[in-house]
């Protein structure tokens, strides 16, 4: 027979009113949505919006869940963009990430906590006026891009907008490829983004159409080639990178050398940059 289980080999579910008792004053507290898993690295998910939280598309939150008896964050860009009724996340799992560890963990009914202020660099406030928006992203970089492409105030101040994303392989370009498909199947944005928005995706790690790290691509050319595109110019092109601290500093390096100036919500220019950004 087995011996009687000890009250310590249970996990008791905590009610909704004992997790609602622990969350720390001055928080959103909100409702998991969705959740879509990618590849075991990658993963989405949606959760309600607090009615008065306001953001332009391309800022940032902190995330958090309680973990334990602590609050735990860590900055994320929020995906949707401004107008959507519901707050969309693109996360990276860290087996032993403080945070991501646990988020990775979330489903449908529980709840997340957001701290109420929202910032961030990459908006369209911090760029002076172009014809040309190239948007470059890695890994989870492309978060605040899935919200700016889907903001009609991208296509109202740019002519063509230009996001790419490189991964290591394939599968983790997916929810790059859902948000085209999104976008083509939307009622409104269909018709607002037209053939304004080209989506540039590559791979470092395995074979695909398009190979290569960006920076490489920007610097042989063929970027520009394969968009049909002239290469880059201050007078027309604007630019937006998000990805990795060697990846933000190498871009931005080849943005310099093409003449372009560095911008910020204070002093607008020709490219911006994400660097609370980890990821
Ligand atoms: P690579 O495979 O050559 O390292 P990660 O998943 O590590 O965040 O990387 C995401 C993508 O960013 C990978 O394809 C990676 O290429 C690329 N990458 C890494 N460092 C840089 C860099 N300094 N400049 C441009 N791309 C980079």
């Amino acid at each position: 027979m087995n011996a009687p289980a000890k009250t310590d080999d249970f996990v008791v579910a905590e009610t909704p009113a004992q997790v609602q008792a622990k969350i720390p004053d001055g928080v959103y507290a909100e409702t998991v949505l969705a959740v879509e898993h990618y590849t075991d690295r990658l993963f989405r998910f949606r959760m309600t919006r607090p009615a008065g939280f306001r953001f332009r598309s391309g800022e940032f939150a902190m995330i958090g869940l309680m973990v334990g008896e602590k609050p735990v964050y860590r900055a994320y860009s929020i995906a949707s963009p401004a107008w959507d009724e519901e707050l969309e996340f693109f996360s990276i799992k860290v087996p032993d990430g403080p945070l991501t560890s646990h988020l990775q963990m979330i489903k449908p009914g529980d709840t997340v906590l957001m701290r109420k202020k929202p910032t961030g660099t990459l908006v369209l406030d911090a760029l002076t006026p172009g014809k040309r928006l190239y948007m470059f992203s890695t890994g989870t970089g492309i978060a605040p891009f899935a919200s700016l492409i889907r903001d009609p105030e991208t296509y109202e101040k740019f002519d063509e907008v230009i996001l790419t994303h490189t991964c290591r392989d394939v599968a983790e370009l997916k929810y790059g490829f859902d948000l085209m498909e999104e976008i083509r199947n939307h009622e409104f944005l269909a018709e607002l983004v037209g053939d304004k928005l080209k989506h540039y995706p590559t791979v470092t790690r395995e074979d695909f159409k398009y190979r290569g790290r960006i920076t490489d691509l920007i610097e042989n050319g063929k970027l520009f080639s394969d968009l049909g595109v002239p290469a880059l110019d201050p007078a027309v092109d604007r630019g937006m990178i998000c990805g990795s601290t060697a990846m933000l500093k190498d871009t931005k390096d080849l943005l310099e050398k093409a003449g372009l100036v560095e911008g910020s919500n204070n002093k607008p220019g020709e490219f911006v940059i994400e660097r609370a950004f980890v990821g």
